[in-house]
């Protein structure tokens, strides 16, 4: 099953697939075993500096290696990079999915570049998400511009600013009208960033309006570290003794947001 066929699925039984970031190897298993247990299909995300630390030819030897062993469908998406060459070494080493972020740039240059990466990608059967009006500024999605973003650059998926933020630093409240709207105008598969943090009820009503994939990473680097912080406390010094539990802590909090994504 591709990537495409997972997110028209899930866009189908009105579910949202759920991204989860990971740098390290504990933190890969943790969430491929809960997406294991709940018989889910999950994208792995790495940011560039994620992706630098651990290596994009070893993320993906350990993605490949780790397709063979679980059971449900494992996608790889390169996520937030702005640097198109190095958008393109992660397709060469097998990334299914890129997210380009031009959201810094104007629009102009934003949907110029978005369309080269989208050339690059489509010929190699990977799907592009592009990101118009950054989250990280906090300017909020026009439905109209993501419409036309959409159109002219041909990107699969979009991440929309509707509200989250990445980390954990305010209570998100969500647009929900904006979100309608942004729905109405477009086909391409919506994304909703900074998944840490908004609250069950607000991502359970964000899947019903159409968002169908969901990133994660603050809250699973919080229970890595908490985890980590809390065992090495401990005299153990054998690092294949303490990170069993560090693995579980990311592994439970990946199950508790996928109940959460299929409204369970
Ligand atoms: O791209 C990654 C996500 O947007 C993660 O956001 O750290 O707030 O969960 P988060
Ligand atoms: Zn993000």
């Amino acid at each position: 099953m591709t990537l495409k066929d997972c997110l028209r699925k899930v866009q189908r039984q009105k579910f949202a697939i759920g991204q989860f970031n990971f740098s390290t190897v504990e933190q890969l298993r943790g969430i491929l075993d809960a997406a294991e247990r709940m018989k889910t299909p999950v994208i792995l995300g790495t940011s560039e500096g994620e992706s630098k630390f651990l290596g994009l030819k070893e993320i993906s030897a350990l993605v490949e290696i780790s397709k063979m062993k679980y059971k449900v469908p494992v996608f790889l998406n390169l996520d937030h990079s702005k640097d198109l060459d190095y958008i393109k070494k992660a397709i060469d080493f097998g990334y299914s999915a890129v997210h380009f972020d031009g959201s810094g740039l104007s629009l102009e240059k934003n949907v110029k570049y978005a369309k080269k990466v989208v050339e690059y990608a489509h010929k190699r059967g990977v799907l592009v998400e592009g990101e118009i009006d950054s989250i990280k500024e906090k300017s909020l999605t026009s439905p109209d511009k993501a419409e036309r973003f959409v159109e002219q650059t041909k990107v699969d998926s979009l991440a929309i600013a509707i509200g989250s933020a990445h980390g954990m630093f305010k209570k998100a409240k969500l647009d929900f009208e904006r979100l309608k709207q942004i729905r109405k105008k477009t086909n391409a598969f919506l994304v909703l960033h900074g998944g840490s943090g908004v609250s069950d009820m607000q991502i359970k009503k964000a899947i019903k309006l159409g968002i169908n994939k969901i990133n994660i990473n603050t809250e699973l680097r919080l229970a890595w570290k908490r985890t980590l912080a809390k065992s090495l406390k401990a005299q153990e010094i054998k690092p294949y003794k303490i990170l069993p539990k560090v693995q579980k802590a990311v592994q439970e909090k990946v199950e508790e947001k996928v109940k959460v994504f299929k409204n369970e």
